[in-house]
């Protein structure tokens, strides 16, 4: 055998789980038919959606909030092609700095798409390769609507909304989850009008209920447009782009220069050949695998977005983890319940375990207890006044089930909340840990304190 494990896709799952691999002992070598390396999320999700929503978000904020503390700019303008080369730059530095890992670890990078030829070997631009493992990172790609494919001109996916040539004037968001809202953020700071057509009655569905409502008020101030319980049914593109939809008013249509479509992800395994090797997809094109997860064949694994649970890098990346500990027979543990959910909208959403209906739905018995930003002091001092904090605790033990927060810097603050789930914290030890003054982090204490018998500063 060529390698202890060949791992396929080199996003945060598989090059984690390479690096990983390679640390425990493992000949390894990892494939990708994209020659720079980071998968997805560093080519054309996470990583350059984030350089955007920073530099949108400091245009924003020089534009609206600048004077508001005493600074005066004069009008700010927009280097879109500057912009978009720093989020170029961006993405390509951890291209080499993963290529990098690779190197020091001495992982294998092969270019080329991963077919599978018979179990234990792949065929990547007319090569062999084989191993005694393999694990499949393949991810996820954007879901398209059938009566509209994406040209990534006028009906784009978020790949295609990463490289635009310049600011559209009117963009149409079809889905308003969490794709949805942040790119549509970028836009809608760079002077985008900003539509959103959701299907459902709430935008972000899976998001508590009092945080996603107050999440959607947030945006509309800042202009964005949300027009619920409304389905696309065609798309004209003769001038622009044309939606037409069922609303609750009947049929309707509104145009835009271009459409963003973000109704999901479905699972990448197009070319693996699993049919060679005898593995079966489940109804919604994901790879089964049990509690090790070992596929139908149980030297090949599968992680990320190629198997059930939400896609995240973080969670494919600890799986990654997992799996490359078990190959070097190490015993492994990942607690779903405390993998963080962030939106990187200004401000930011971030979760972590149950909601209250859904702690509710389970039936268990449950307090909630809730804090403002605009009662925290750190929060008034850099104007973040906007949010926030909730926690869903069980009303018998205390034990945290839920942390959501909806403030700046939300995806920093929730590992709070991560940790506790992850320890199966107490409200109690919650509000009895000692919170640095002023900070955001106050707010999580307050809340927790509110569980029990009430904030101080409410
Ligand atoms: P999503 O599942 O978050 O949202 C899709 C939205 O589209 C839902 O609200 C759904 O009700 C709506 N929808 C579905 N079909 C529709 C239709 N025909 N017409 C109108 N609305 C429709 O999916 P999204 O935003 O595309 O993201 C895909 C995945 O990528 C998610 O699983 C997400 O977790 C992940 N992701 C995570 C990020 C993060 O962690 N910050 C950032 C970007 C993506």
């Amino acid at each position: 055998m060529d390698y202890d494990v060949i791992v396929i896709g080199s996003g945060p799952g598989g090059y984690v789980a390479a690096i990983k691999a390679a640390q425990n002992g493992l000949k390894t070598a990892c494939v990708d038919k994209r020659r720079e390396l980071g998968g997805t999320c560093l080519n054309v999700g996470c990583i350059p959606s984030k350089a955007l929503l920073h530099a949108s978000e400091f245009f924003r904020k020089t534009l609206h909030e600048a004077s508001d503390l005493g600074i005066e700019l004069g009008t700010p303008k927009i280097d879109f092609s500057k912009m978009m080369a720093r989020k170029n730059e961006i993405v390509a530095g951890f291209n080499q700095g993963i290529a990098g890992l690779f190197k020091k670890n001495k992982i294998d990078s092969i270019v080329g798409t991963a077919t599978f030829k018979d179990a234990n070997t792949i065929t990547a631009e007319g090569k062999d390769y084989t191993a005694k493992n393999f694990i499949i990172a393949t991810g996820s790609e954007p879901t398209e609507l059938p009566f509209a494919p994406f040209d990534e001109k006028k009906i784009l996916s978020s790949t295609g909304a990463l490289v635009l040539d310049a600011v559209p004037k009117k963009m149409i968001v079809v889905g308003a989850g969490v794709i949805g809202v942040e790119l549509g953020s970028v836009y809608a700071r760079l002077g985008t009008e900003v539509h959103f057509i959701e299907f459902l009655d709430r935008i972000c569905p899976a998001l508590d209920d009092t945080i996603g409502k107050a999440f959607q008020k947030l945006l509309e101030k800042q202009g964005l447009t949300f027009e619920l319980s409304a389905k696309v049914t065609a798309i004209d593109q003769t001038n622009g782009v044309k939606v037409s939809y069922e609303a609750k008013e009947g049929t309707q249509t509104r145009d835009a220069d271009v459409a963003l479509i973000a109704v999901g992800r479905r699972p990448y395994t197009q070319d693996l050949g699993l049919d060679t090797i005898g593995i079966k997809l489940d109804d919604k094109g994901r790879i089964p695998v049990d509690t090790s997860f070992a596929t139908s064949q149980p030297h090949i694994y599968a992680i990320g977005d190629v198997i059930d649970g939400p896609m995240l890098a973080h969670k494919a990346s600890e799986e990654g983890i997992a799996v490359a500990e078990l190959l070097a027979g190490k015993r492994t543990h990942l607690e779903y319940i405390a993998i963080p959910n962030v939106i990187y909208t200004d401000p930011e959403v971030a979760t972590v375990g149950l909601s209250e209906t859904d702690a509710k739905n389970m039936g268990l018995n449950v307090k909630t207890g809730q804090f403002p930003l605009k009662a925290n002091s750190r929060a008034r001092c850099t104007s973040d006044t906007d949010g926030i904090v909730k926690i869903v605790a069980d009303k018998d033990s205390g034990h945290i089930l839920g942390v959501h927060i909806l403030s700046a810097h939300a995806g920093e603050l929730i590992e709070i909340g991560a940790l506790a789930l992850e320890k199966r914290t107490t409200v109690f030890e919650l509000a009895k840990t000692s919170h640095a003054h002023p900070t955001l982090s106050e707010a999580l204490k307050e809340a927790a304190m509110a569980v029990i018998d009430g904030p101080i500063h409410m």
